[in-house]
C-alpha cells in the first residue's frame, strides 16, 4: 500500500542530514515506486535559494554519492521546492503556509503534510509553536505530522521539557521520533526471528540463556562532530537510545500484534523492568573510556582530545561498557553486557546469545558453547554455533556453525533505515518510532551514569583501534566469560 499524497517540509534543508540521508532516502523510495502518486518536498532553511538552485544542489549531491538513473533523478528533482524563512520568526511562517497551500493545489496533497525537523535541537520547541500559530498543526484538513531527530533532550529533565513543548502543539499520534536503529532491517528481524519461529522462543529465557552481549563498535572517530560529541559522549549518543532499543528487541515479550501500540507497550515494559543502577554498579559494572592516539594498520590516528572541536582536557567518554539486568520473570539473573565505542578495531553491531551448557559434560570439560550471533551490521545475518563430533576415533566434540547472510536473499531490495522510517511515517505507522514514555524511561535509567560521568572517578584510556579499556574485559572475565571478538582480517576501511 502506498502512502496518501503528501508534502514533506524539511526544516534544515541546507544542512548535512538533508543531503546525506533524507534526500537520498526519498530518491530511492521514488525510484523504487514506493512513494505516493503525488508528493513534493519543500526544503526550508535560512539561506536563500530558488527552487532551481535547491534542485541543482540536491541533484549534484545525489549524483556524487548515490547510484542514480538520470531520467528518474530529473523527475524526482522536479518535485523539490524551497522556501527561505527565519525559523525563529513567527511572521515568516506565513510564507511557509502559502507555499504549502500552493503545493497542495499542484500536487493534490489534500493538506497531508509532514514537518521534518532536521535542525539543531535548540529549534525543536520554537518550530512547532510557530507552525501552530499559522494553523499548520491542524488536522481538520489532512494529517499533520512532525518528525523529530535525536537527541530527544539531554537528560530526563530536558526530555520532559521537550515533551511538554511538543505536546503543547502536536498530539502524540502526530509525533514521530526517529531512532534510526529501529529502521534497520536486522533490528526488525530480531522480532521475526524470535516470534515467527517455534524453535527459538521456548529457549529464550533465564532457564536456557546464560548471558547476552550487545556490541555496537565503530572504527570511525568523532570526525567533524567533535563540538557536538564532546557535550554528549557515548552514553547519550549511542547507549541511551540505539543500544537500549536493541536490548528491548532482544528482551521484550511477544506483542499481541505488530502495531504501534502493542509493540511499544512491550518495549516499554522492558524499560520499566531495567534494574536501576546502584552506586555499586557505577563503581564495578560500568566502564567509561576515551581513545588515545595510536598507529592502526599503518595509519596514525589522533587521540580524542586532539580531535577538532574537542576540549584539550575533555573527560567525555567515547566508550561505554555496562553489565546490566532486566528484572522480570523471563530474564531475572541473566547479565546483559552492553558496549559501544568509537575508534574500536572495526564497525560491527551484533547481539550474542550465549546458551547454558549441558548439565553434565559427558564429552569432556571443553564442551562447545551454543551461541546465536545476530549480526546487525555489516554483513547482516545470523550465525549459530554448536558442537558436533570431531571425526575420527573417540568422542571429542568440536564447535561448528551454521551461517545465514542476508545478501543471499537476492530478490529483496533492502530498505535503508531512513527509507523504511520515512515510508512508515508517510503511511502513519509509528511502530518503529520511539514513544515518549520509552524515551523518558531510557533517560531515567541512564540518569545515574550521567551524574557519575560529570566527574568520573575512572575514565580509562584505550589506544585507538583496540577493543576499549582492559577494564571492560574484566567486566566479563571476573564472571569467567569474555567478549566475543567479532572480526578477523581487519583493514582500515572496515567501516
Ligand atoms: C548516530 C550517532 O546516532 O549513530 C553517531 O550520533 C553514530 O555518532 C551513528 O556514528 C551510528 O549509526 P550506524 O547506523 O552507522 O551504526
Amino acid at each position: 500500500v502506498k502512502p496518501e499524497n503528501n508534502c514533506i517540509v524539511i526544516f534544515g534543508a541546507s544542512g548535512d542530514l538533508t543531503h546525506r540521508k533524507l534526500i537520498p532516502a526519498f530518491y530511492h523510495l521514488f525510484a523504487n515506486g514506493l512513494l505516493s502518486e503525488e508528493f513534493a518536498i519543500l526544503g526550508v532553511s535560512r539561506t536563500s535559494f530558488s527552487d532551481e538552485e535547491f534542485q541543482q544542489k540536491m541533484k549534484a549531491s545525489l549524483m556524487a554519492n548515490e547510484k542514480v538513473d538520470e531520467a528518474t533523478l530529473d523527475a524526482f528533482c522536479q518535485r523539490l521546492h524551497y522556501q527561505a524563512i527565519n525559523t525563529s520568526d513567527v511572521d515568516d511562517y506565513a510564507k511557509l503556509k502559502q507555499r504549502v497551500d500552493e503545493i497542495e493545489s499542484i500536487y493534490h496533497t489534500q493538506g497531508n503534510t509532514t514537518f521534518y525537523l532536521a535542525t539543531p535541537p535548540s529549534l525543536y520547541s520554537v518550530i512547532p509553536q510557530n507552525l501552530a500559530a499559522h494553523g499548520l498543526n491542524d488536522e481538520s484538513h489532512g494529517w499533520k505530522r512532525l518528525i523529530v531527530e535525536k537527541p530527544f533532550g539531554y537528560d530526563l529533565a530536558t526530555a520532559e521539557q521537550l515533551d511538554k513543548d511538543l505536546h503543547a502543539y502536536f498530539q502524540e499520534h502526530q509525533i514521530y521520533r526517529i531512532d534510526h536503529y529501529l529502521g534497520k532491517e536486522t533490528v526488525q528481524n530480531l522480532l521475526v526471528f524470535r516470534f515467527a519461529n517455534g524453535m527459538f522462543e521456548p529457549l529464550w529465557n533465564r532457564n536456557f540463556i546464560d548471558y547476552v552481549e550487545i556490541t555496537a563498535a565503530e572504527f570511525l572517530g568523532v570526525e567533524e562532530r567533535g563540538g557536538y560529541y564532546d557535550g554528549a559522549g557515548a552514553v547519550r549518543d549511542m547507549f541511551q537510545n540505539h543500544l537500549l532499543q536493541v536490548l528491548a528487541m532482544v528482551g521484550m515479550e511477544p506483542p499481541a500484534a505488530i502495531n504501534a501500540d502493542s509493540m511499544r507497550d512491550e518495549v516499554m515494559k522492558v524499560f520499566q523492568s531495567l534494574q536501576p543502577l546502584s552506586n555499586d554498579d557505577l563503581q564495578n559494572n560500568l566502564v567509561l573510556g576515551q581513545y588515545t592516539e595510536s598507529d592502526v594498520r599503518g595509519d596514525h590516528l589522533v587521540g580524542y582530545r586532539e580531535e577538532p572541536g574537542v576540549a584539550e582536557d575533555s573527560r567525555t567518554e567515547t566508550y561505554v561498557g555496562l553489565k546490566m539486568f532486566i528484572d522480570n520473570w523471563r530474564w531475572n539473573g541473566v547479565p546483559f553486557y552492553v558496549r559501544t565505542g568509537k575508534r574500536l578495531p572495526t564497525r560491527v553491531t551484533e547481539v550474542v546469545i550465549h546458551f547454558k551448557k549441558t548439565p553434565h559434560p559427558v564429552f569432556g570439560a571443553n564442551a562447545p558453547e551454543n551461541k546465536l550471533i545476530i549480526r546487525i551490521q555489516p554483513d547482516e545475518g545470523i550465525l549459530m554455533s554448536f558442537g558436533l563430533k570431531q571425526p575420527g576415533a573417540g568422542f571429542e566434540a568440536k564447535e561448528v556453525s551454521m551461517d545465514f547472510h542476508y545478501e543471499s536473499l537476492e530478490e529483496t531490495h533492502m530498505l535503508t533505515a531512513y527509507e523504511r522510517l520515512l515510508l512508515d511515517s508517510m503511511k502513519g505507522d509509528a511502530t518503529l518510532f520511539a514513544r515518549t514514555d520509552a524515551v523518558k524511561a531510557c533517560w531515567k535509567f541512564v540518569e545515574p551514569i550521567l551524574q557519575y560521568k560529570q566527574n568520573p572517578e575512572h575514565l580509562y584510556g584505550y589506544a585507538a583501534g583496540t577493543w576499549g579499556p582492559k577494564e571492560a574485559d574484566e567486566l566479563l572475565s571476573r564472571d569467567k566469560r569474555e567478549w566475543r571478538f567479532p572480526c578477523k582480517n581487519l583493514t582500515n576501511t572496515d567501516y
